[in-house]
C-alpha cells in the first residue's frame, strides 16, 4: 500500500506534495514525510501518524526546495514510527517506496556484508544502497537505476532523488500504479491521477515493468530491459472526483446518504427502465459458459458472494468464489471455457489482480466488477463492468458495496435471460424490483435515523455481536459484523443462522446482542426458529426485517427495526442500509476516527 507523490516544480513544492498526499491518504496514514533538495542537499520533514502531523512539522520547519517527493505509509515492515517513516535517505539518493521487496533480506545481508549501516527496519532502504553501491562502482543514475531494479523481487512503484541531479526524479513501477502528470513547465508523479488532478489533468501510466527519468519538461520511458518506450497520454476525469463532505461528518456518512443516488446511476448503466429490459450485456458470453468464477477481497468478496445467490438462482450459473488471497493459490480446476469477474472498488487490490492474471493466464474470460475506471484490473480485464458509485472516500466501504451489489444484480437476471432460465414476466418483474430500489433506499434512510442512534448508543457498550442471516442475508451478516469491527473496534461476527447451533452459540448471553437479518423471504421461519435458540438463552435480539416479518414473528426481540416489504432480489441493497447506520452511529458514539480507522487502508497493494 502506501501512496507516492513527486513534483518537478516552478516554485516550492513541500505544501504541495502535503497536498497530493492527502488524496492518498486512503492508501495509509500510518505516517507521512516529504523531502527536496535545497542548497545543494537533501531534506526532509516525516511525522508519525496522520498527514495532519506532517502539516504541524512543516508548518514548524518550513521546507524549501523546487523538486520534491512524498510518501504516506500503510506499515508492512518495520513499525510506524518517524525513523520508518519515508523519505529514505543513503548517500545522496532518497527514496519513496510503495510496495514489498521480497528479497530484500537477502540483499540487506548482501549489504551489510559490504559495509552498509541500516538506519531502519524497513525493506524500502535496500534500494538507496543498492543505488549507492552501483554508483560507487561507476554506474551514472540511470545505469545505477537499472542495475537495481534489476535486483528487485516484488511489488514496488518508486520515486527516487539523486542530490546531484536537482532537476530529475527518478520513477519505476511493477505492480502498483504510478501515473505520471504534465504540466505547464512542471512535471508530477502520483500513485493515482486524483492525487495529481488539482495540477493536471494530462496523464501517462507506467505499464508494469517500465522505469522512467522525469524531468521538469517530459519523461523518458523504458520497460525492463532498459530499451525506450512510448505509453499514452491520456486526458484524465479524476478532477470530477476531488470529493469534500458537504454538510454531512465524516465522508462514510455523506456515502450512506448518497447510495440512492449512486445505485440508480449503476442499475441506468445497465438496464434501460423505459422498457423493463436489462441491456444485452457485452463482453461476457453468459449464454455460453458452463461456469463462472468470483474472486475479490474484504466487502467486495461479500458483495460478490450475494452475487453467487443470484447467478445460481436465477441464471442457473454455477459460480466458484472465494477471497482472492486463497482464490489464486487453491488451483481451482477451471474451465477454459469459462468466466471469471473480479470485484474491486479501487481496482488496484493485488490478490484480487493476481486472481485476474491467473485466470488469464488459463484462458478465462475475465470481467471487471470495479469503480476506478482507470485502474489497472479495470485495464487488463477483458470486459469492464463500470459500478459508478463516484469517490469513496471512507476506509469502510458503503456505497460501494451496493454499486457492487446492484451491477451483480443487474448482470445475473442479463445471465439469466440471456440462458433462458427466466421467463420474460419473471425477467420484467425483477427489474421494475430493482428499478424501485432507489427509492426505497431513499424512504428507509429518511426513516431509520432517530431509531439507529438509539440503538447504537446500546451497542456501544458491548464487547461482542453476532450478526445472523440465511440466504442473501448470510453474506449480509458478515458485511454487517466487518463493517462494526472495522471502525467501532467491537469484535463482531456474521454467521450462517443456520450454522448458530454448530459453535456460536456458546457465546450467547444477556450481554452479547445478536443482530437478525430477516426480510420476510422464504427462510424467514427458518431463521426465527434460530432466533428462539437464542432468546430461550438469554441473548437480547435486535431484528431487522420488513412489515411482513414484524407481524409474523411471534418472538419478543429487544427491537426491531421494520422496513419496507421487498423483493428478494433488491432486499440485501436495502437491509445493508440500516446495517451500515448501525456500526456508524456506534463508532461515532465511540468517538474512533470513522473515515481512517486504525490499521486499515482503503486500497491494499500489497499481497
Ligand atoms: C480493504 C478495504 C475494504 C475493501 C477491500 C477490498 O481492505 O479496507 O473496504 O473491501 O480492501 O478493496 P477493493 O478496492 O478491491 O474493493
Amino acid at each position: 500500500m502506501c501512496g507516492i507523490v513527486g513534483i518537478i516544480g516552478r516554485q516550492p513544492v513541500s505544501y504541495r506534495l502535503v497536498d497530493a498526499l492527502k488524496r492518498l491518504e486512503y492508501r495509509g496514514y500510518d505516517s507521512a514525510g516529504v523531502a527536496t533538495i535545497t542548497g545543494g542537499a537533501l531534506q526532509r520533514r516525516r511525522a508519525e501518524g496522520k498527514l495532519v502531523n506532517l502539516e504541524t512539522r512543516l508548518k514548524e520547519e518550513p521546507l524549501s526546495g523546487t523538486i520534491g517527493i512524498g510518501h504516506t505509509r500503510w506499515a508492512t515492515h518495520g513499525a510506524p514510527t518517524e525513523r520508518n517513516a519515508h523519505p529514505h535517505f543513503t548517500d545522496g539518493v532518497a527514496v519513496v517506496h510503495n510496495g514489498i521487496i521480497e528479497n530484500f533480506a537477502e540483499l540487506k545481508d548482501e549489504l551489510a556484508a559490504a559495509g552498509a549501516e541500516f538506519q531502519t527496519d524497513t525493506d524500502t532502504e535496500v534500494i538507496g544502497y543498492l543505488l549507492a553501491k552501483h554508483r560507487r562502482e561507476g554506474m551514472n543514475r540511470r545505469e545505477a537505476m537499472h542495475a537495481m531494479l534489476k535486483r528487485l523481487r516484488g511489488a514496488y512503484a518508486l520515486a527516487i532523488l539523486f542530490v546531484d541531479d536537482p532537476s530529475t526524479i527518478m520513477t519505476a513501477r511493477n505492480g502498483p500504479p504510478l501515473a505520471i502528470g504534465h504540466g505547464d513547465g512542471e512535471m508530477f508523479l502520483g500513485s493515482d491521477a486524483i492525487a495529481l488532478a488539482p495540477f493536471t489533468n494530462e496523464i501517462t501510466y507506467l505499464a508494469d515493468g517500465d522505469w522512467a527519468v522525469v524531468g521538469r519538461t517530459g519523461a523518458q520511458i523504458f520497460d525492463f530491459d532498459a530499451h525506450p518506450v512510448e505509453r499514452p497520454r491520456q486526458t484524465s476525469i479524476a478532477v470530477a472526483y476531488l470529493a469534500n463532505k458537504g454538510n454531512h461528518r465524516h465522508f462514510m456518512e455523506k456515502e450512506i446518504y448518497e447510495q440512492p443516488e449512486v445505485t440508480a446511476h449503476a442499475l441506468g448503466h445497465y438496464i434501460d427502465f423505459t422498457q423493463n429490459r436489462v441491456d444485452t450485456v457485452s463482453g461476457i458470453d453468459f449464454a455460453r459458459i458452463p461456469s463462472l468464477a468470483i474472486a475479490a477481497c474484504g466487502t467486495a468478496y461479500l458483495a460478490g458472494l450475494i452475487g453467487k445467490y443470484w447467478f445460481e438462482r436465477y441464471a442457473r450459473l454455477p459460480v466458484e468464489i472465494d477471497v482472492a488471497s486463497e482464490f489464486r493459490y487453491r488451483e481451482i480446476p477451471l474451465s477454459p471455457r469459462s468466466a471469471a469477474l473480479f470485484i474491486s472498488q479501487s481496482g488496484e487490490t493485488a490478490d484480487t489482480l493476481a486472481s485476474l492474471r491467473y485466470c488469464k493466464g488459463l484462458g478465462l474470460k475475465t470481467g471487471a466488477v470495479v469503480n476506478v475506471g482507470d485502474s489497472t484490473i479495470a485495464r487488463e480485464a477483458d470486459a469492464v463492468f463500470p459500478i459508478l458509485a463516484g469517490p469513496e472516500i471512507g476506509v469502510a466501504s458503503t456505497k460501494a458495496f451496493t454499486c457492487q451489489l446492484a451491477v451483480l444484480a443487474a448482470l445475473a437476471v442479463g445471465a439469466a435471460r440471456a440462458r433462458g432460465t427466466l421467463s420474460e414476466d419473471e425477467v420484467q418483474a425483477l427489474v421494475k424490483s430493482l428499478a424501485e430500489m432507489p427509492r426505497l433506499m431513499g424512504q428507509v434512510l429518511n426513516s431509520i435515523q432517530a431509531e439507529i442512534e438509539l440503538l447504537a448508543r446500546e451497542l456501544s457498550k458491548s464487547h461482542d455481536v453476532l450478526y445472523l442471516g440465511r440466504g442473501t442475508s448470510f453474506p449480509l451478516a458478515m458485511e454487517g459484523a466487518l463493517k462494526l469491527k472495522e471502525i467501532s473496534y467491537i469484535h463482531a461476527e456474521g454467521y450462517a443462522a443456520g450454522e448458530l447451533k454448530h459453535g456460536p452459540i456458546a457465546l450467547i448471553d444477556e450481554n452479547t446482542p445478536v443482530i437478525v437479518i430477516a426480510p420476510h423471504d422464504r427462510f424467514f421461519d427458518k431463521t426465527v426458529s434460530n432466533m428462539q435458540e437464542v432468546a430461550a438463552r438469554g441473548g437480547r435480539i435486535i431484528l431487522i426485517t420488513d412489515e411482513q416479518g414484524a407481524a409474523a414473528s411471534k418472538l419478543d426481540a429487544s427491537h426491531t427495526i421494520v422496513l419496507p416489504a421487498v423483493d428478494e432480489i433488491i432486499a440485501p441493497m436495502i437491509f445493508s442500509l440500516p446495517i451500515q447506520l448501525l456500526a456508524y452511529n456506534t463508532a461515532v458514539f465511540m468517538g474512533t476516527d470513522v473515515d481512517q480507522p486504525r490499521n486499515l487502508a482503503k486500497s491494499v497493494t500489497v499481497e
